[in-house]
């Protein structure tokens, strides 16, 4: 049977849901059942609620023919996301971090510099605050803090991809921009997740081309658990890293290697030196930071000493050593932050030479916010600049951020709560042990930032806050004398920057729009306030 029959069989091409290609299959998922005629004449099955129809496909029918139908696919869904581009109103919007306007935004993606432009995707399910097929949206900035929406880049259109554009990076070569990202499909009564390699091309208009599959088969002893492809041209060639788990469950860096970007040649699966370590690793990134090399992944698994510490969805860095033969070794890693939500980061060099980095403020499990019943879920963090110094990892929210200060006024810290009538803000401070900072706080809520003297951990606790998935206490050993913090707050967040950017921990935290109060225990200190404004950034296109 050919595909034109199939189509017209489903009750044509804008009856089609989506299109899957299962091994030596045409499947495609109908809306409306009622509009298929002759379902004898193929085979026809309610798939876990979705009608689908499937044929054996013949050697007539291409890639090319296939992605036909997906282009009519992805117009279909840009329009039904389109719908949900109208930003809700909500207490705890950020004003100054990237939300999704609805629905649910998770990792970043494709944050590169092109052209003297910065560009920044999202991962984004636009109909609720769920984890189900993801798009990409695109935004663009002149200066990493000013975004403008761009469109909805990638929807999940394509027998490739019909169950999410999951992440990946994006590669600026000359002229062209290219994005690498992970098509998510799931096949049949189980659910069975077939995982493909995929590329996108900016073409002139603004919009991006999907190739297609560039790596279709899986590696050797991996399980179809292997996504979020970074790429970097080293060594004379590109490389592909991704996150992997091997058969027998554990999280492994698998590694490509192409001469142009089209054809891919499996190298490896790195990491053995570190393992046990997770059963799944999830968004690599890889760059160099003053002539070191780093690797950042996401191991899943991973269990902490700390009993307040539950989650299993971890954030590492590495420094690694690179052979001759381009194999990594791992040396030495560290939490690139202690706090509560940040998952999935990428980064990019800027022009003027810094690598600067964008997380996921939030967790894969967490679906449940205060900021769902306004119909959105997470946003991103602050852009932070690393660097290396002696030995160390050293994050500082970026130079740029500057564009969003107001006038700094000193502010005297003590028992007696000030009311600060903003949540959005910059505060600077160094304390003592023994102190204990309270923000956000009205009479009943409040986090706190507590520096306990016989355990010397700096204790972040939003026990008494509207939090509704996730821990609520994190510890973090300190040694230093005094700590130094230096705090970014925007609504529902704070990013609490410790000793000149030796270690971070970030958390959202959802307490009522007037508890603005800020209040200090046990010592009295003078800090540095700075009122942060809004980021005139757009949701929607204009
Ligand atoms: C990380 C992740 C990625 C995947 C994406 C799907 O948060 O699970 O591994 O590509 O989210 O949205």
């Amino acid at each position: 049977m050919s595909l034109e029959k199939l189509i017209e069989l489903a009750g044509g091409l804008d009856n089609i849901q989506r299109i899957l290609a299962p091994k030596g299959q045409v499947t495609v998922a109908v809306i409306d059942a009622k509009r298929v005629t002759q379902p004898d004449a193929v085979c026809a099955e309610s798939v876990l609620g979705e009608w689908q129809l499937s044929m054996a496909r013949d050697a007539s029918i291409s890639d090319e023919d296939l992605a036909k139908v997906g282009l009519a696919i992805a117009a279909r869904q840009r329009q039904q996301a389109s719908q949900y581009l109208q930003p809700t109103a909500c207490p705890y919007r950020p004003q100054w971090h990237i939300s999704p306007p609805q629905g649910l935004l998770n990792d970043p993606n494709g944050f590169v510099y092109h052209q003297g432009e910065y560009h920044l995707f999202y991962q984004w399910y636009p109909f609720a605050c769920e984890h189900k097929d993801k798009y990409w949206v695109h935004l663009k900035s002149a200066d990493l803090v000013h975004w403008a929406w761009q469109s909805i880049a990638l929807t999940p259109s394509d027998w490739f991809d019909s169950h999410g554009v999951f992440s990946g990076h994006a590669v600026s070569d000359g002229d062209d921009l290219w994005l690498f990202y992970t098509g998510n499909t799931r096949l049949g009564h189980d659910r069975d997740r077939q995982t493909m390699q995929c590329a996108a091309h900016l073409s002139a208009n603004g919009a991006f081309e999907k190739m297609g599959p560039v790596i279709r088969t899986l590696p050797p002893g991996v399980t179809e658990h292997i996504r979020d492809p970074k790429v970097v041209f080293k060594q004379g060639r590109w490389h592909m890293l991704l996150g992997a788990q091997t058969q027998d469950l554990q999280g492994r860096l698998a590694v490509y290697h192409s001469e142009d970007l089209h054809e891919w040649q499996f190298d490896k699966l790195y990491g053995d030196e570190l393992a046990p370590y997770g059963y799944m690793w999830e968004c690599p990134d890889w760059f160099e930071i003053d002539g070191e090399q780093f690797v950042v992944f996401g191991p899943q698994g991973i269990t902490s000493d700390n009993p307040h510490h539950t989650i299993v969805h971890q954030n590492r860095i590495f420094r690694v050593e690179q052979d001759e033969q381009g194999g990594f070794h791992f040396l030495q890693g560290w939490e690139l932050d202690a706090g509560f939500d940040f998952y999935a980061p990428q980064s990019l060099q800027t022009a003027d030479g810094r690598r600067v980095m964008c997380g996921w403020m939030g967790l894969p499990d967490e679906i449940d916010h205060p900021s769902c019943d306004n119909g959105w879920i997470h946003q991103f963090t602050a852009l932070r600049e690393l660097r290396w110094q002696k030995g160390q990892i050293i994050q500082q929210p970026t130079a740029e951020l500057d564009a969003l200060r107001g006038e700094t006024q000193p502010l005297a810290l003590s028992a007696q709560p000030i009311t600060l009538g903003s949540k959005s803000f910059e505060l600077q401070v160094t304390l003592p042990w023994g102190s204990e900072l309270h923000l956000m706080h009205d009479e009943q809520h409040r986090v706190v930032l507590a520096l306990d003297a016989q355990q010397r951990v700096l204790r972040f606790d939003r026990s008494a806050t509207e939090i509704r998935q996730g821990d609520t206490i994190r510890e973090l050993a300190l040694t230093s004398d005094k700590v130094k913090l230096h705090i970014l707050a925007d609504n529902s967040s704070l990013e609490i920057f410790i000793n000149d950017g030796e270690k971070v921990m970030t958390g959202r935290i959802f307490t009522p729009p007037n508890a603005t109060q800020i209040s200090l225990y046990h010592t009295e200190a003078q800090a540095n306030f700075t009122p942060l404004n809004t980021m005139s950034w757009s949701f929607a296109p204009r």
